[in-house]
């Protein structure tokens, strides 16, 4: 298993997926079948079938309203489904599982907490004493860049900054899974493709499972082993691309990549075909 994770990281990403599912679940692995969904008469997801691989690292792009953010919800344990089911590392969700972290745009910092215990809150909610506790978050703060600034209120901090934080309570919870929705879109343009790169460092150490909604066609391209694109009326996959592109990467490199103009194209017209791409 080791041996096969450390062999199946260099490759490109369609013999990673290949090598993950050929490893079996995984504590990682996102598997939801027939998923069904609705809010009163209306169904949002109608029969949504999603795999994600132990260590994958997968894009959601679709039309505002397709039932992205629902769906994460309902693989966080955040919500119900009405049928179908989801399975991640095997275990049906039905709760939130401590195996999993999600992230979402706003960034859901206490004001009147510092960096340091905004970090801290969940860790020490899990019951970590002390010494871990302060361990844990010295490292993630650490990995985000945000060293010096452990006692500064949120208030004090960029957009940017804000989402490091919201990143590194995340990270010290040491996942095996991380959802992400939309974590990037309330920042400016620059800091969101600073942040990219640096999401791009840090899970090519780590390599938790992630999947990742974004509204951003060049964000999905650049971060995803695989781009799962929705439609809409009711939530469905209409298409599943793998992203050719090597790892490591960086936004300058995707974007000098022969496919990512193809790739691109290809995303834009599902987008297109199935409602407007926000
Ligand atoms: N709690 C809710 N009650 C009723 N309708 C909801 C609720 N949450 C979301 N919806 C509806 O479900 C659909 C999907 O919403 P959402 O998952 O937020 O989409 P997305 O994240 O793709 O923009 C939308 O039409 C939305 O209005
Ligand atoms: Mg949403």
């Amino acid at each position: 298993m080791t041996a096969m994770r450390a062999a199946s990281d260099r490759g490109a990403p369609a013999e990673r997926a290949q090598a993950a599912a050929a490893a079996g679940p995984g504590r990682g692995e996102i598997r939801c079948s027939g998923l069904y969904k609705w809010y009163g008469q209306t169904a949002v997801l109608s029969g949504l079938d999603l795999t994600v691989a132990n260590g994958e690292f997968v894009c959601v792009v679709g039309p505002s309203g397709c039932g992205k953010t629902t769906l994460l919800r309902m693989m966080a344990g955040l919500a119900e489904y009405d049928h179908g089911t989801i399975t991640i590392g095997g275990e049906k969700v039905t709760a939130p599982l401590a195996q999993v972290a999600v992230v979402f745009q706003h960034f859901g910092l206490f004001p009147w907490k510092t960096v340091y215990n905004n970090v801290a809150l969940p860790l020490r909610a899990a019951g970590l004493d002390k010494a871990e506790v302060r361990r844990r978050v010295a490292e993630a703060i650490a990995l985000v860049g945000l060293e010096g600034v452990d006692d500064r209120y949120p208030a004090q901090l960029s957009g940017g900054m804000k989402q490091r934080v919201g990143l590194a309570r995340t990270l010290a919870l040491r996942p095996e899974v991380i959802l992400l929705d939309e974590p990037f879109a309330a920042v400016d343009a620059q800091t969101r493709e600073i942040l990219q790169e640096e999401l791009l460092g840090l899970w090519s150490r780590h390599r938790q499972t992630a999947l990742f909604i974004t509204h951003s066609i060049d964000e999905a391209i650049t971060l995803a082993d695989r781009v799962v694109v929705m439609g809409t009326k009711p939530g469905r996959v209409v298409d599943d691309i793998v992203v050719p592109i090597p790892r490591p990467r960086t936004v300058g490199s995707v974007r000098r990549h022969e496919s990512y103009a193809p790739l691109r194209e290809r995303i834009w017209e599902q987008l297109r075909a199935s409602g407007s791409p926000t």
